[in-house]
């Protein structure tokens, strides 16, 4: 079978790795893939980015199956483009994504459901926006509408901080129509986990857990960022808690997709809160996998991919079961110099050792050009190590990030701290 992945980061990279491990497998395409996937031999990066050219290329191809990895793409309806004209794709439609590109949308629909979530209003005019502010005071966290790409939140500690905010997004329309409606919600705390699964439309398949670290510098510290590092498993997702997140979040929003009308398929991400007590609330709906938390799950994924997809689509996910490598993955994130806020293009990349049964190299802001790799995105590589404790798979990460140069290049030195610090 051929098999073709949209995006162009290391969660591309890594489910392309993965499916191109499958004896069943005859081709994968990435489009427009990276470095990483133009070094790989099994791999063929496709140079088209437009949803519609590319249902063209998988009629031309005879593709059986796209795989889509960004949100941008599943928010402008590529399920729906590719449904149209006959092509299997795993993914939300548009009207489904909504759970991911509008947090008012999103807000709106756990209400409706009771599904635990912060407290929160919508608002489009300034006025009453500072209002609200004033009257819940700090900290309160405020976002904007639609997909910003990961700048859209801001963590307010202080009501000066969540005044600037709202001005930000609704007088000074600094991130476009994204910010032209506000969510303005209860300031949560507690520790965060990813939590993903796989849905058919009915059938609900969970995925390894999983954590990541979005501040940019060690100890949490710095601006948010796409995500620095991530680990599988998430040892606070506790078998109790992984079937309490099931039955109070994950499925009453399948369900209740359903109810309002929507048939959710494709990859469902809830980012979690969980608290002291260790009571999950959702902070958030991703409707696709996580980048860097993909990289970690697809490093522990024994079960043939290629046929995971299959069932994916064929709505038959309640007959297969997930195998998972029980050692614990750990990927840490090499970034460009100036990201998050100005990433510096062009470096050279070099030293990056062969992937070994301890560590894999996945690209994502890499190009390869006359056998030269540069650096051409804020995220640059992601290192995942694989270890029998989560010390021993954070010291096989970390032995092969420090062979890699690239002039600039940062890191945290500390990815997998929560995870270490539980196991003792
Ligand atoms: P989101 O894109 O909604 O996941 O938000 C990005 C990050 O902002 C999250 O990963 C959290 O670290 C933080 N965040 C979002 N919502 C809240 C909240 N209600 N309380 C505290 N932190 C939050
Ligand atoms: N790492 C978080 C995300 O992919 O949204």
């Amino acid at each position: 079978m051929k098999i073709l992945v949209v995006g162009s980061g290391g969660r591309e990279h890594a489910m392309a790795w993965k499916l191109s491990q499958s004896e069943r497998i005859q081709s994968v395409f990435v489009a427009p893939g990276n470095g990483g996937t133009a070094l790989n031999t099994y791999l063929k990066n496709v140079p088209i980015t437009d949803p519609i050219a590319l249902a063209e290329f998988a009629i031309r191809e005879q593709i059986g199956l796209t795989l889509v990895g960004p949100e941008v793409p599943l928010a402008n309806g590529i399920v729906n483009i590719f449904r149209d004209k006959g092509l299997k794709i795993f993914g939300p439609t548009k009207e489904a994504a909504q759970l991911e590109s509008s947090k008012d949308f999103a807000k709106a629909f756990m209400q409706r459901h009771g599904i635990p979530t912060a407290e929160y209003q919508t608002f489009s005019d300034l006025l009453p926006a500072h209002a609200y502010i004033d009257l819940k005071g700090a900290p309160i966290v405020i976002k904007a509408d639609g997909l910003a790409a990961g700048k859209g939140v801001v963590v307010a500690m202080t009501l000066d901080e969540a005044h600037a905010a709202v001005d930000m997004m609704l007088s000074d329309n600094k991130l476009g129509d994204a910010g032209a409606r506000v969510v303005i919600e209860e300031f949560l705390e507690g520790e965060e986990a990813s939590f993903i699964v796989m849905v058919d439309g009915k059938n609900i398949l969970p995925l390894a857990t999983s954590q990541d670290h979005k501040r940019l510098l060690d100890e949490d510290k710095g601006p948010n960022t796409g995500g620095m590092g991530a680990y599988s498993p998430a040892p606070i997702i506790t078998p109790q808690l992984h079937a309490r997140v099931m039955r109070e979040i994950i499925q009453p929003t399948v369900q209740g997709m359903a109810k309002d009308g929507i048939v959710f398929t494709g990859f469902l991400f809830a980012g979690l809160m969980i608290d002291e007590q260790g009571n999950p609330k959702t902070l958030e709906f991703n409707c696709r996998m996580g980048d860097p938390e993909t990289q970690p799950i697809m490093a522990r994924l024994k079960t043939d991919f290629v046929t995971v997809m299959e069932h994916a689509v064929d709505g038959t996910l309640d007959t297969i079961e997930l195998e998972w490598d029980r050692r614990t993955a750990m990927g840490v994130v090499m970034a460009a110099a100036g990201y998050p806020d100005a990433p510096r293009q062009g470096d050279i990349i070099t030293g990056i050792p062969d992937d070994n049964a301890d560590s894999i190299t996945f690209h994502a802001g890499t190009t390869l050009t006359d056998k030269q790799l540069t650096v051409s995105g804020g995220r640059v590589l992601c290192v995942v190590g694989l270890g029998d404790s989560v010390k021993s798979a954070q010291k096989h990460a970390y032995e092969t990030v420090e062979k890699i140069r690239f002039q600039g290049a940062q890191y945290r030195r500390d990815i997998g701290w929560r995870a270490i610090n539980k196991k003792h």
